[in-house]
């Protein structure tokens, strides 16, 4: 069994897609562990995406995570971390395949309405980011 953290980020919210993001999950046999809604600063922003400090849209991509509130979400199943991004699609939605929420709902390769974690490394660290022991379920 694994976990991986995803996010509905603040145009995901804008646009009202948190209920069609869960909807997605729980059709696909993905099961919800740990759910809250915040509305990250700039530095959280900054601590959560440290691991692109040196890209040139490090400074872009944390003012437009941190330009709203958005839904973290620990995800449990088995293979969930490649299942969640293979429903997330492609991160520029011009290359995802049809039927990815990023393909059916995001407008550019920053607002892309979704993040999931990319490995189990990745998943551990970010999920002790938002949510302590007792904040997910067994
Ligand atoms: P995420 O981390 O948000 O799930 O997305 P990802 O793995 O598909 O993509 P990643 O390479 O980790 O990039 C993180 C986020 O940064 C923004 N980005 N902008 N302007 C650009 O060239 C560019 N490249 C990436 C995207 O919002 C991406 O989701
Ligand atoms: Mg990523």
């Amino acid at each position: 069994m694994e976990r991986t953290l995803s996010i509905v980020k603040p145009d995901g919210v804008k646009k009202g897609l948190i209920g069609e993001v869960i909807k997605r999950f729980e059709k696909n046999n993905i099961r919800i562990t740990a759910m809250k809604m915040l509305h990250l600063t700039k530095k959280e922003a900054e601590g959560f995406y440290a691991v692109h400090k040196t890209k040139p849209f490090f400074d872009s991509l944390t003012t437009f995570i941190s330009s709203g509130p958005v839904v973290v979400m620990v995800l449990e199943g088995e293979d969930v971390i490649k299942r969640n991004r293979d429903l997330m699609g492609a991160t520029n939605p011009k290359d995802a395949l049809p039927g990815t929420i990023r393909k059916d709902f995001a407008n550019s390769i920053e607002s892309n309405i979704v993040h999931g974690s990319d490995a189990p490394e990745t998943a551990a660290f970010e999920i002790s980011y938002y949510f302590n022991a007792l904040e997910v379920c067994g």
